[in-house]
């Protein structure tokens, strides 16, 4: 049973399990999902059970990116989080399409934001989006952060990166992002 990490309204975001492999595979072989990512699909389920086994951010940071499950069905949604890279911290997400329109990665994000900044101490929190990608950049932008820059990332210049530091946010609105955090037994 993995641990739980925080959970909101309709949502538990938990660590990723080697048992997430075969969603993690159907996520990544979408197109659409990857279209503004810069990520590949895996190569087989056993390559993400793999990945999954090895990966190390729990460990190094005390976060990552979190497996989203639907509270109601206990359905993969698919994942979001922080991670560290290059001593910022990053928020990302994918979901699969299936899952998309509902406003569950507006709600996963913000509560990975509150997360972030009520129990993890962080002082500032980026995210990337193409700039293509309008429902990325409206989910950031939804969580608070603000155009920043445009810089290079993943071998392409001009990428919008955006920001928000922990002050910037009233305590009041990121706990109504975290009201729900808890660490249930199920699951
Ligand atoms: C980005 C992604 C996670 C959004 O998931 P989602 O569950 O549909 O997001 P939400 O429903 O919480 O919010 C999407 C917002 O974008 C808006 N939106 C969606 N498509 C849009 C478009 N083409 N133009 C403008 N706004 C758009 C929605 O209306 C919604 O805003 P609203 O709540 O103010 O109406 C999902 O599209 C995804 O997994 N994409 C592939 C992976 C990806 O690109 N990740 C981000 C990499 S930076």
């Amino acid at each position: 049973m993995a641990r739980v990490t925080l959970a909101t309204a309709r949502l538990v975001l938990r660590e990723f399990e080697p048992d997430d492999a075969a969603a993690m595979v159907e996520l990544n072989s979408d197109p659409e999902v990857l279209r503004y990512t810069g990520d590949k699909p895996f190569e087989s389920v056993e390559a993400a059970r793999r990945f999954l086994e090895a990966y190390p951010d729990y460990r190094a940071n005390g976060f990552g990116r979190w497996a989203v499950i639907l509270a109601a069905t206990g359905d993969f949604a698919g994942w979001c989080g922080l991670k560290r890279v290059d001593g910022e911290v990053d928020l990302g997400y994918r979901l699969h399409r299936r899952f998309w329109g509902a406003g569950f990665a507006t709600e996963a994000a913000r509560a990975s934001v509150a997360h972030g900044f009520l129990e993890l101490g962080l002082e500032e929190i980026i995210a990337r989006a193409w700039a293509p990608n309008l429902a990325s950049i409206r989910v950031i932008e939804k969580c608070g952060l603000r155009f920043w820059k445009l810089a290079r990332h993943f071998d392409t210049d001009g990428v919008p990166h955006f920001r928000v530091g922990r002050h910037e946010l009233a305590p009041e609105l990121l706990r109504s992002w975290a009201a729900c955090q808890r660490t249930p037994d199920t699951l």
